[in-house]
């Protein structure tokens, strides 16, 4: 198949574009979009056939439900059974935006979408391009981040490119992504609801709309057979990118381990976050100075792991970035890409499983 790539202006979205978008889907086909947080592989999601393709396309387990991308709340409270109060707060505070809410779901949509779980995840995201293309279509919008399962979750056409030439039929190529994230994730079907992933949208500021909203993430115990798991994006190796990456605590003798690695030859990057300092320059070991502020380095985030793969290093070292809850979102993917490179409790490392 071959894929095509259409620029479209990300605040004022040309018509025909959209239209054709609308025409692919409508179709049965898959359309890569642009979304504030990251881009989304869209397919119909009332469509199964549709929506198999998105897990063919990412080679994304089966156990694991998509995202439903919704208009406005009414399109959302139309495929839910029950629709409670905090829905109804949650999404006047942060809709359109970074924010999905996981309820139970009507009959309407297909037990592929939600893994034949009883919940279904909903978000109405904030970009124009997507609300245009929600807008154009009949039907609301299944849509994972578009990479191959368990990678690094793409900010730029370019990245998307990298993992699914080929396997989409069109990529809507609106510039980089706003936030670089992906959503905040909060479980609504549960008493009380707590928060599945960290995302744009954090725990303080839910709190001030939702008053008993819990965060109950797991950073290492999950694995794929932990049949507890109630969102697979809780799943410890998650958002890696395939050069082997190390966390180092600011506070250590950081400096030691990247020499000891130089000295032994390999090629090694670092993501360095902290003071304005000169950086010592050694031949096979290259530099990135990450953005003081959480927003932007969540921003380029992925973006610069992308780069860092591209170099071929043999590792990549990252600065733990501080404990505050502004970093929690960042903290909790770096902590999923390294976990991949972690032993596990038998000794076995969980990365190439692949
Ligand atoms: O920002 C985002 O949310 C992006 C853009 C494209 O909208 N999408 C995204 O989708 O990150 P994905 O599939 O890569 O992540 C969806 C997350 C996963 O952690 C998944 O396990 C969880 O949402 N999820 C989906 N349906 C669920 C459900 N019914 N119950 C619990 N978790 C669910
Ligand atoms: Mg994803």
């Amino acid at each position: 198949m071959q894929t095509v790539v259409l620029p479209i202006d990300p605040d004022h979205p040309d018509r025909l574009v959209i239209e054709q978008a609308a025409e692919v889907l409508s179709r049965g086909g898959l359309v890569v979009i642009p979304t504030e947080t990251v881009y989304g592989l869209a397919a119909n999601a009332l469509q199964a056939e549709a929506v198999q393709r998105i897990f063919t396309a990412k080679g994304r387990p089966s156990q694991n439900p998509v995202i439903v991308h919704v208009v406005d709340e009414m399109a959302a409270q139309s495929l839910v059974r029950a629709w409670p109060e905090r829905a109804t707060r949650l999404c006047q505070a942060f809709w359109p935006g970074p924010l999905t809410i996981v309820l139970p779901r009507s009959e309407l949509i297909p037990d592929i979408v939600t893994a034949s779980g009883s919940t279904v995840a909903l978000r109405s995201p904030a970009h124009p391009v997507a609300r245009a293309l929600l807008m154009a279509c009949p039907f609301p919008l299944a849509a994972p981040s578009a990479n191959r399962s368990s990678s690094i979750s793409p900010t730029k056409a370019e990245h998307v490119l990298k993992d699914l030439n080929g396997l989409v039929e069109l990529i809507l190529d609106a510039g980089p992504c706003a936030h670089g994230l992906e959503s905040t994730v909060v479980d609504l079907a549960k008493e009380p609801p707590c928060i599945l992933r960290p995302g744009p949208i954090g725990p303080e500021e839910l709190l001030r709309v939702i008053t008993d909203v819990r965060w109950e993430i797991r950073p290492h115990a999950a694995t794929e057979k932990d049949a507890s798991i109630r969102s697979p994006g809780q799943l410890s190796r998650h958002y890696a990118p395939k050069t082997e990456l190390h966390l180092l605590p600011a506070d250590q003798p950081f400096w030691k381990t990247i020499h000891q690695a130089c000295e032994a030859g390999q090629r090694v990057g670092l993501l360095y976050w902290g003071m304005d300092e000169p950086l010592p320059s050694q031949p096979n070991l290259i530099i990135d100075r990450m953005p003081a502020s959480a927003k932007e380095y969540g921003k380029v985030m992925y973006d610069r792991l992308h780069a860092m793969d591209a170099h071929g290093l043999n590792v990549l070292f990252v600065l733990v970035p501080p404990k505050s809850e502004e970093w929690l979102a960042i903290r909790d993917r770096l902590t999923r890409a390294a976990v991949a490179n972690e032993p596990d409790a038998t000794g076995t490392l969980q990365r190439n499983q692949e």
